[in-house]
């Protein structure tokens, strides 16, 4: 048997996750020296930290000024299921799903709050759904960007400005790395571990004015655990938007999402965040274009993923065979590549259909995706033969 060599040049940073994903460059457990630790995050010192974080989220993301942003328990999965229990109910809602969590969503809206008005719009594995056929009067859920598919929402010009119903925007895996229309978005939520690398635990959500008005004046069938409550005696509880958290954050999480705040802002802000992203995404494109064995999960370009690069192996000999043989083929590959430690956590999410997804946020470098261009080739042969092998 042949031997296929390994190509010379590795990447420097092995991460390629989709969450936790890469710190950024540079970054070492010396950035968090300033943290306010063994302090009350209701002193002045731990409060000024979280109203900061929540000053240069605003000031990164070109949040409007009478945007609300919370810092909130739980997570990115947290701070849906807050705006989901809060704000739902009021009138109908469209739930749009094209991958695993806008599915979980769509179960928290039919199984668990068993709304009587919930319609389930779908798209498969790689598409999206049509937004023509989603009713803006109603209110309306859904992921900006697909992390386990590798798709997102072009653009918000299908949202129209004058929409009756509330947008609630899972944006996890898009926010820091593509531009979000905040006038066509009420509710937007993402975390901190995805496109700045900080650490898990804690969720963001930004309201709309449109989506305090909801609160204001609609009061849902359902009791509210006391980490999803917004109101308080039919007011807003507006300390939660200055940095008065519901319950306890960890004042070391939030001095990494400052430092990745501060990161971000001298690299050049959203654009530089973007183009990064971006890059990574063309050098992944150039690979794929010269290999056809390879392809993007995404086959529509203009809904593709600059974050979250969902890859499959089109190659009739891995492809034309069965599901559990491909999901094993995509195994045994990302295997082989973590087993060389060139890449990190690439194999594609458990509900997806079987591939490679590799994070391409702003914290990855691009010399480093493109030093792991040619250990796919090389996996992917070594795979091809091993596979071969076994079957003969
Ligand atoms: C689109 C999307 N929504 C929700 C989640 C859950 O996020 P968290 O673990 O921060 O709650 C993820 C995690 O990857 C995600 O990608």
């Amino acid at each position: 048997m042949s031997v296929i060599p390994r190509p010379d040049r590795r990447p420097a940073v092995p991460y390629f996750s989709s969450g936790p994903c890469a710190k950024r460059p540079g970054w070492s457990p010396d950035a968090l020296r300033d943290a306010a630790l063994g302090r009350s995050h209701r002193a002045k010192l731990g409060k000024s930290k979280l109203q900061q974080a929540i000053d240069d989220t605003r000031e990164v993301l070109g949040v409007p000024a009478d945007y609300r942003i919370g810092i909130v328990p739980a997570s990115d999965t947290g701070a849906v299921e807050m705006a989901m229990w809060s704000l739902l109910g009021a009138r109908g809602v469209d739930m749009l799903a094209w991958e695993s969590f806008g599915s979980g969503w769509v179960t928290d809206a039919v199984r668990q709050l068993r709304l009587a008005d919930a319609r389930v719009l779908e798209a498969p594995y790689g598409e999206i759904v049509d937004f023509a056929t989603v009713d803006f009067d109603r209110d309306v859920v859904f992921t900006w960007n697909g992390t386990t598919s590798g798709v997102r929402v072009p653009n918000g010009d299908m949202i129209p400005a004058d929409r009756q119903g509330l947008t609630i925007c899972d944006a996890t895996s898009a926010t820091f790395a593509q531009d979000l229309p905040w006038d066509k978005l009420d509710v937007v939520t993402y975390s901190w571990q995805k496109v700045l690398g900080g650490e898990a635990a804690h969720g963001m959500l930004i309201l709309s004015p449109r989506a305090v008005e909801r609160l204001l004046t609609y009061k849902p069938a359902w009791p509210l655990p006391k980490i999803f409550r917004l109101t308080s005696g039919g007011k807003l509880s507006e300390g939660i938007f200055k940095g008065e958290t519901i319950n306890t954050p960890s004042m070391l999480c939030v001095e990494d999402y400052l430092d990745a705040l501060g990161w971000a802002k001298r690299i050049g802000g959203l654009p530089a965040l973007k183009a990064r992203a971006d890059g990574n995404l063309a050098a992944i494109e150039r690979f794929v274009e010269a290999n056809p064995w390879l392809g993007f999960l995404a086959a529509d370009k203009s809904i593709r993923s600059n974050t979250s690069v969902c890859l499959v192996f089109t190659d009739p000999a891995v492809a034309g065979t069965t599901d559990d043989a491909r999901q094993a083929f995509a195994k045994n590959v990302a295997a082989r590549l973590e087993k060389e430690g060139v890449a990190l956590d690439i194999g594609a999410y458990r509900d997806a259909p079987a591939g490679l997804r590799i994070w391409c946020g702003a914290t990855v470098e691009t010399a480093d995706v493109e030093a792991l261009m040619p250990w796919l080739g090389w996996a992917y042969e070594v795979e091809k033969g091993s596979a071969a092998a076994r079957a003969a």
